[in-house]
């Protein structure tokens, strides 16, 4: 399985798509060199501080949360067509009782820029090394937004990660 070294624009438009449908996979690590992969539906990519960064959303409630908040660098992989049932396991079933990696048997790429591993097969894989955080302010929300994604009171997260490498399968980059 190759992959090549992509610009961060080059696969936009087909991240995008899997963020609506069906969603791209968020991998972090213990400090203990644990691995966990949760799907996210929400997050973007654009140009910040001179910079390349991947937004994403993570409720405190998440396994990947606690993952994160160690220090944890991410990578986003953004899932082939065969690796639905992948996303099924990691978008309902939680680091904290389940190794998804060992449970899915999933093979990991290594990445060029940072210690965590894209999943391999995946289409395109973005190497993030968080350089800021941000809470959602609830009161700054629609009270449309509040009462339909946040009845519980368990809001966002925001992560900005500077993407330092994009990889994708080699013959599947798209230009946009
Ligand atoms: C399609 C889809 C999109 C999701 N998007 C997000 C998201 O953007 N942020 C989030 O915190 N949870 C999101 N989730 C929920 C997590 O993937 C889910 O709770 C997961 O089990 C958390 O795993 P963890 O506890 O191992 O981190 C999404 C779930 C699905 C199925």
């Amino acid at each position: 399985m190759e992959y090549i070294d992509v610009p961060y624009t080059a696969c936009f438009k087909e991240t995008v798509a899997a963020l609506d449908e069906p969603g791209c996979l968020l991998v972090t690590q213990g400090n203990e060199g644990y691995l966990n992969a949760m799907v996210i539906g929400w997050g973007t990519i654009g140009a910040i501080w001179n910079k390349a960064i991947f937004i994403v959303m993570v409720r405190p409630s998440r396994f990947t949360y606690q993952l994160l908040e160690e220090g944890s660098a991410f990578t986003v992989c953004v899932p082939a067509p065969d690796m639905r049932p992948i996303i099924d396991v990691c978008g309902s079933k939680s680091g904290r009782s389940h190794d998804k990696f060992r449970e899915l048997n999933l093979s990991t790429v290594p990445s060029t820029q940072i210690s965590v591993p894209g999943i391999a097969g995946s289409s395109v894989i973005y190497e993030c090394q968080p350089v800021h955080f941000n809470d959602l302010q609830p009161e700054a929300l629609t009270a449309q937004i509040q009462e339909r994604f946040y009845p519980q009171g368990d809001f966002h997260r925001v992560y900005f990660g500077e993407i330092l490498a994009v990889r994708a399968l080699a013959g599947q980059a798209q230009q946009t």
